[in-house]
């Protein structure tokens, strides 16, 4: 049995889990759940329409992406409480945000009765845990009707405290939020680990991050050159080429000096723009811009949408998805890959006239290439839903926001707060 002297600085327990980013931090599988309360953090934050006065959702893959954690809970003999956020509501008053629809998908899915908490700061928890029947599980009502969510605040986080034993993030897409349930609870709480969806994410993150086999792609797309900066700061010496679609392609080209119309640019990062193509380039690297556009007179009411036929975009247009010769170049290119990460749309793919750009490009890296592909969570996950080829994916994350960050090298403050750096052997001297 290894010991460790007095004065040595602990280091990361032994768990199960060997990915870089997971270091430190225990499973679901290395707790004994039975009859414990177990609070699962998840990312219930689905996309939701109104149809006849009532909420319907409209994409349930994060639901359907936390179930493996939640049937394996269920499998121990768990008592379960689920909980999540959804949307940003002012007030417990905006009921659009209730989770009642959630809580009737996940009752369908499991099969199991689903029963929802209006107040998570009330003792019902506490009661009713323990008279749960296997196929019975609480979810509380949106965790962000509660102010100190957001807050990350210490006394909210105690009042959940007082109704888990352990505590299990699978929230991936809010990990990047220092919110109460996310960093402030765990804190409180000695056993806790993450769930099967998180450890996913965070394996093929870190293919990403530490061993891309290389021809490594990245496909960036989406309005803002800004959001991208600093993922593509940090992966400029990884990446061999760089494709860049959707509007942030404008700032890249008015960077060259190629006329881009009434094209979204983002004036403050032109010479940003510039420095990266020098950059990329000075590295015997590539980063490829389109070489012609779908454009529109208008976005909202276009009565004209040409093609155009090279990259330069007309006074008077707007460009709102790649061009035919510019898929083709891409196509050609992305074959060529072993490891492609996509983060953007190509266009403005809801509307069907500037959708070509970002299916053809799910198409390319679903079913003509051997790349693994890593797609971004956010718009482009939707995209790929959308193109009909999501489920050939490698990977499609369920957090934009959470990937990128964890990507550009930021900490997530819901996995940082899950590392256990204390020795898994206590001294024995
Ligand atoms: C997301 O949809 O990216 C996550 O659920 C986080 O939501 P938020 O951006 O409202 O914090």
């Amino acid at each position: 049995m290894s010991t460790q002297l007095p004065g040595t600085p602990p280091g990361p327990a032994q768990t199960s889990l060997t990915s870089p980013g997971l270091r430190g931090i225990k499973l679901i599988e290395e707790f004994d759940l039975k009859e414990k309360r177990v609070f699962i953090r998840v990312d219930f934050n689905v996309p939701m329409e109104e149809k006849g006065g009532a909420q319907v959702i409209t994409d349930d893959t994060r639901i359907r992406a936390a179930l493996p954690t939640i049937r394996y809970a269920m499998e121990q003999g768990a008592k379960i409480v689920l909980a999540s956020h959804l949307g940003r509501p002012e007030s417990r008053e905006d009921m659009q945000y209730s989770m009642e629809p959630v809580a009737m998908r996940l009752g369908e899915l499991l099969k199991a009765e689903v029963i929802l908490i209006d107040d998570p700061t009330s003792d019902a928890p506490k009661g009713l845990l323990p008279g749960l029947r296997p196929n019975q599980l609480i979810l509380l009502e949106n965790l962000r009707f509660e102010k100190g969510e957001t807050k990350n605040a210490r006394e909210f986080a105690l009042q959940m405290a007082a109704y888990t034993d352990i505590y299990i993030n699978d929230a991936f897409g809010a990990s990047h939020r220092a919110h109460a349930s996310i960093e402030a609870l765990p804190q409180t709480i000695e056993k806790k680990g993450i769930g099967y969806l998180i450890k996913k994410e965070i394996e093929m993150l870190d293919i990403l991050l530490h061993q891309p086999k290389a021809p490594y792609m990245v496909i960036l797309g989406g309005a803002k050159v800004s959001d991208k900066i600093p993922v593509i700061e940090q992966m400029i010496s990884k990446v061999d080429q760089f494709f860049v679609g959707g509007a942030m392609a404008y700032t890249f080209l008015a960077a060259q000096g190629t006329p881009v119309g009434t094209s979204r640019v983002e004036k403050d990062k032109i010479s940003f723009a510039r420095e990266m193509i020098k950059r990329i380039e000075a590295r015997g690297k590539k980063i490829l811009l389109p070489i012609d556009h779908v454009v529109a007179n208008d976005f909202l009411a276009p009565s004209k949408i040409e093609t155009t036929k090279d990259a330069a975009v007309p006074e008077g247009f707007m460009g709102l998805d790649i061009g035919p010769k510019t898929r083709e170049m891409y196509r050609k290119e992305l074959q060529k890959a072993k490891t492609v990460f996509w983060n953007g749309p190509m266009g403005v793919f809801e509307r069907p006239e500037f959708a070509k750009g970002s299916f053809g490009v799910a198409e390319t890296l679903s079913q003509l290439t051997e790349a693994m592909t890593i797609v971004g969570g956010g718009d482009s996950a939707a995209a790929a839903e959308a193109s009909g080829y999501a489920g050939q994916m490698t990977h499609i994350s369920t957090g934009g926001g959470a990937s990128l960050e964890y990507l550009q090298g930021d900490k997530l403050p819901g996995l940082e707060v899950l590392r256990n750096m204390r020795p898994s052997v206590q001294p024995t001297l």
